[in-house]
């Protein structure tokens, strides 16, 4: 595979609508797959495209109106009640933030009841979770970093934390073979990492061993986009296994209607 073609296919898929908030170097990486998969440079942009939906796309059904969301905020931002009602309204944007909603009143609250004080959090691969921020229940101070490949995402998300007043910021990143390695007490790796399996097998082991986090939290769909959801916790609960491998984890694990959740303490 030339340099060149991986050049060009990453210029016309970035061209494209769809994709041109993404990470460059995501489409660099699932290109250079494809290219050396695919017979021709055509099939391999389009296999490119399709995988990138998979991965990133699919999670966003209606394209997001970033402006309203933003004037949303701000008008609701004064009244602490009507807030929230914005933060849940705009996460269901997102398909997977969406599929917490139902659980949110519990879902922080219940995991993170018995953790040593948390001052830095890391939200990879976020979505549109850091709206989750009034029900998290941790000091106000908390400094919380969020990462996605999405940039008109993250610009939202950065103005977000300023409408909120979060010690906040974003990322733009591929976190495949390129985790951030910097210490957190707290690192959320939420449904995420079997949609980073979809493009590199062992994404989950790789970026697990690279991140520096005192605790973790990782979880797993219940059910799949499509809706369907036979034998995922316990597929999910034996991936969940092999990952924690091996490893000096003290692993608590929590069952919710929609998610799988296991809390790591990495420190013993
Ligand atoms: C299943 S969703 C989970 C979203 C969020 N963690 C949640 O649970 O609400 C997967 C997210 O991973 C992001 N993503 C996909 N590939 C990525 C990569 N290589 N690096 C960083 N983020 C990625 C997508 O844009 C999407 O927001």
């Amino acid at each position: 595979m030339s340099e060149e073609f991986l050049e060009l296919l990453t210029e016309q898929v970035l061209r494209g609508a769809k994709y041109r908030e993404i990470t460059p170097g995501l489409v660099r990486r699932i290109g250079a797959q494809e290219l050396a998969k695919r017979r021709s440079f055509k099939e391999a942009v389009k296999a490119t495209k399709n995988k990138l939906h998979q991965v990133g796309g699919a999670y966003q059904q209606t394209k997001i109106n970033y402006e309203k969301s933003l004037e949303m905020l701000r008008e609701t931002a004064v009244s602490h009640p009507n807030f929230r009602t914005t933060c849940h309204q705009l996460m269901q944007a997102h398909a997977s933030t969406r599929e917490r909603l139902s659980i949110l009143d519990e879902f922080y609250t219940t995991i993170l009841a018995d953790l040593p004080p948390v001052r830095t959090v890391l939200d990879l691969a976020c979505g549109l979770n850091p709206l989750m921020y009034p029900w998290l229940p941790l000091p106000e101070d908390v400094q919380f970093t969020a990462v996605d490949i999405y940039s008109d995402m993250l610009t939202f998300i950065q103005d977000f934390f300023e409408i909120a007043g979060v010690n906040g910021r974003t990322q733009q990143r591929d976190i495949i073979g390129n985790p951030p390695t910097e210490k957190y007490d707290l690192i959320l790796l939420l449904k995420t990492i079997p949609c980073l399996e979809q493009v590199d097998k062992l994404a989950g082991e790789k970026l697990v061993d690279g991140l520096n986090g005192r605790t973790l939290l990782i979880s797993y769909p219940t059910q799949s986009l499509g809706g369907r959801g036979k034998g995922m916790v316990e597929n999910y609960a034996q991936q969940f296994e092999r990952l924690a491998n091996g490893r000096n984890w003290q692993v608590q694990r929590f069952d919710f209607a929609t998610e799988l959740a296991f809390l790591v303490q990495t420190e013993q």
